[in-house]
């Protein structure tokens, strides 16, 4: 191996409330050695997602809390350096757990990781066609279930899940509107995504620019912030409305559980549904929906950013980055380029 060290960012002590710098530790240890029918991986990007501000809590959920002085668990693409096994060739790109860490071991079986398809860039593969991708199209297209002529409201309009799921409902035909939480980041999903109205719910009285916004009510809510916004959103829902429960970033850094909306009896009024969903179980299906995205793309009917910060060091502030609304689309951290 041409590099001696493995750079890693542990956990320290597990955050309270807002993520803080010595929540984490550094360290530098060797390469680890493989052995037969492991292959090595060199992280090439890593995915920033807000669950795994969820993993850093004692409690386990539906993965099992990451524990303290254990490295960072993260979805990444990397490239296999070395192989002792069938299953992956010097040079693959492989997508797997790899954590925010120089390097990982693949196997077989425990610790698999899945080769990239020729072609596909480390970006899209943890963007469009990766976890934010398939959340935003089984959310959408599965729980929500937009008709034709339906508003559609999103939140986190301008984030990885929340631009690919407002431009789907756009796609089905529906009037989309968006929130995101600067100007740059609403003209972006007005002009490039093409929803409807995106409102700066840090701007102006939210539940005005909703009322302007959507003068027919909402007929599906696409929901990756939970809170105020939920609450807002319940209350303008139509007859027979679908609310698809996708996250709550609002209340992910909060020290104690977050209130919770004091208006559901919308849910009973309007007939209305609200249902949660986890993307994990649509992995059987994730194919179909590559494949329909993929079209989409080469269309250029869906458009596909991300937020790209270089250097493994820099993963911390990063991931602050999630919580104060630094990143547009997909955000990530760039650790190596392919060799
Ligand atoms: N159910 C599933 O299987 C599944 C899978 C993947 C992701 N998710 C969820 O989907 C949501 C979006 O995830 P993502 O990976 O696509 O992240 P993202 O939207 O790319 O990034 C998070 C964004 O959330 C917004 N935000 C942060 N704090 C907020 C607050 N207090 N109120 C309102 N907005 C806030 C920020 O944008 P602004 O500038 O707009 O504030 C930030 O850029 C998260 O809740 C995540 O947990 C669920």
């Amino acid at each position: 191996m041409s590099a001696a060290t493995n750079r890693s960012i542990r956990l320290a002590r597990r955050p309270r409330g807002d993520i803080e710098a010595d929540c984490f530790r550094f360290e530098e240890a060797p390469v680890p050695e493989i052995g037969e029918g492991e292959a090595l991986v060199r992280g090439l990007m890593i995915s920033l997602d807000p669950t795994i501000r969820g993993w850093l809590n004692e409690v386990d959920t539906y993965m099992p809390a990451v524990r303290i002085g254990d490295v960072v668990r993260a979805g990444a693409v990397g490239q296999v350096v070395e192989s002792r096994c069938d299953r992956y060739a010097v040079g693959d790109l492989v997508f797997g757990m790899i954590g925010w860490q120089d390097y990982a071991v693949a196997d077989a079986a425990g610790r698999a990781m899945n080769v990239l398809p020729p072609g596909v860039e480390p970006a899209d593969a943890l963007g469009i066609f990766g976890i934010t991708g398939m959340t935003a199209y089984f959310g959408m297209l599965d729980v929500a279930r937009p008709k034709e002529g339906d508003t559609v409201f999103v939140s986190g309009a301008a984030g990885a899940t929340g631009s690919v799921a407002g431009q789907i409902a756009k796609l089905q035909g529906c009037r989309g509107v968006g929130t995101a939480g600067t100007d740059e980041k609403c003209k972006w999903a007005t002009e490039e995504l093409g929803l409807d109205a995106c409102l700066n719910y840090k701007n102006a009285d939210l539940a005005e620019q909703l009322d302007a916004a959507c003068p027919d009510g909402i007929d599906v809510y696409f929901d990756n912030v939970g809170g105020e916004i939920l609450q807002l959103a319940l209350a303008r829902i139509n007859q027979g409305a679908r609310i698809a429960l996708c996250g709550g970033i609002s209340g992910y850094n909060a020290v104690a559980p977050p209130p919770g909306p004091n208006n559901l009896m919308q849910l009973v009024i309007q007939r209305a549904r609200m249902e949660g969903f986890l993307v994990l179980d649509y992995v059987s299906r994730f194919p179909e929906a590559i494949a329909q995205l993929a079209t989409w793309v080469a269309e250029g009917k869906v458009n596909n950013r991300a937020t790209i910060v270089d250097g493994l060091e820099n993963t911390v502030d990063a991931f602050q980055q999630l919580f104060t609304g630094g990143n547009i689309g997909k955000l990530l951290v760039r650790v190596s380029d392919p060799s």
